[in-house]
This record gives C-alpha cells, structure tokens and sequence, in this order.
C-alpha cells in the first residue's frame, strides 16, 4: 500500500492532508531524512514529528471501562473512543469494541480492528468465559447457582434457553458469575429473572485474560503472548 494512504489510514489526516504532512517535511525516516511521498520506506522507518508511526492494523486492545462511558461511536455522553488517543477513532479499519459493556458496566472491555479476530472471540463456538462481579439490591436467596447452572434458564422474550452459567457466592449481595455467551443484558437479565437486581457490574475476566493493574480509564495493546492467554481460559 502508498505511504500517504497507509498514514491517512491510520487516523493522521485526509490523503490530501498527508500529503502536506510529506510537503512540509515532517515526514521522515528513523535517521531525520525527509521523505517523499512516493518513496518505498516501510511504515516501521516512518517518523512523523520525528515519532514513530501508530501500530499498523491488527491491533488488539484491553481497556479498563470506567461506569459512565459507551461502548459507541456516537453517543451524545462521554464514549470508550475519549479514552483511547484521538487518532484511534479515524483508524481505518475500523477500531470495533468486541462486544460490548452496558454504559453503567465497569472493567475489561477489547477492542480491535481485525474483523476476524473480533469473530473468533464473540462467535457462540468458542464459548470463551466472561466473568462478572455482581453486587445487588437483595440477598441472593439461596438457589441462583442451581438455576443458572441448569442451561433451561430461559429470559423474558427469548426462546432459547441460556447455557449453563456458574455462580459464585462472595457475600449476601455480592456474587461472581462466569457466562459462556453473551445476550443483551445478560447478567442484569438473569439477576432480574431471580427476583433480584444488579446495582453494580464490573467484568474481570474474558477467556483467560484479566485486567491486571490496569487502573481505570487506562488502555493497553496486547501483544502475542497477551492473545494465546486469551483464547486460554483458566
Ligand atoms: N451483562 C449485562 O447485563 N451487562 C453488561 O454490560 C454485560 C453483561
């Protein structure tokens, strides 16, 4: 692929305004030549400003989701895209969040731009665990863990029943639960099937991958090692 494109691709700028970026002479390789913008250079020589280009497609991000942002392009409140640098948002392809959190969901939320990628993680087959903390409204009542584990849990205007999903006891109203899919307000659902009522979600777990020290707000790109870890569920 041509350089301007490639560069105007991953968020810098209209071709036209790579082109200025070449024509002003910010454009160069790692040793500060200037470069043209018909030149052959591999992205990795590029420098613009004297910085190294952003990551070329196939990127593969781990967010820490605070409460209170959308996993949208537009939205009128604050999106998942103001915490992510702004150049992230024009990339071409598109930065897709994989799945999504609802607005007032904390925690592990990816992000890619590899269609294929996005698909081996959400596609109903690979069954790749997601684990939520709940904290509710009542006192759990005693059965919630038999009921979600039995896979006939059927949710209010659906016609399939949900996969057999564990639930773990923290407290009177606090419980972790691992689903093995992924509807519309799954965990709220369940929790309001049960006569019960989420007052707080955070996802700590996605196949094998956690969070970490990741603070809230913060973002990081996962590299090799990150992604077997993740189709690895521990
Ligand atoms: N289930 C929910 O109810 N909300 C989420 O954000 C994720 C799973």
């Amino acid at each position: 692929m041509k350089l301007v494109k490639h560069i105007a691709n991953l968020g810098y700028g209209s071709r036209k305004q790579v082109q200025w970026l070449f024509r002003e002479g910010r454009v160069t390789d790692a040793d500060g030549e200037v470069l043209y913008a018909d030149d052959a250079v591999p992205p990795a020589c590029v420098r613009i400003d004297g910085e190294p280009l952003d990551p070329p497609p196939g990127l593969l991000l781990m967010l820490h989701k605070p409460v209170g942002v959308t996993c949208s392009t537009k939205d009128a409140g604050r999106l998942v895209y103001d915490l992510l640098p702004p150049r992230y948002r024009l990339r071409d392809p598109v930065l897709s969040t994989v799945g999504r959190l609802d607005r007032e969901t904390s925690g592990l939320l990816l992000l890619t731009d590899d269609g294929q990628l996005l698909h081996r993680i959400i596609a109903p087959k690979a069954k790749l665990p997601k684990v939520y903390v709940a904290t509710l409204a009542e006192d759990l009542r005693g059965d919630e863990a038999a009921l979600f584990a039995a896979g006939t849990l059927l949710l209010d205007g659906e016609k399939t029943p949900l996969l057999p999903a564990e639930l773990e006891v923290l407290g009177p109203r606090r419980a972790r639960l691992t689903l093995h899919e992924g509807r519309y307000h799954q965990v709220r659902r369940m929790f309001a099937a049960v006569g019960n009522h989420v007052e707080a979600l955070h996802r700590e777990r996605v196949g094998g991958l956690t969070l970490g020290d990741l603070p809230e707000g913060q973002w990081r790109a996962l590299g090799d090692e990150d992604r077997a870890r993740l189709f690895t569920p521990g």
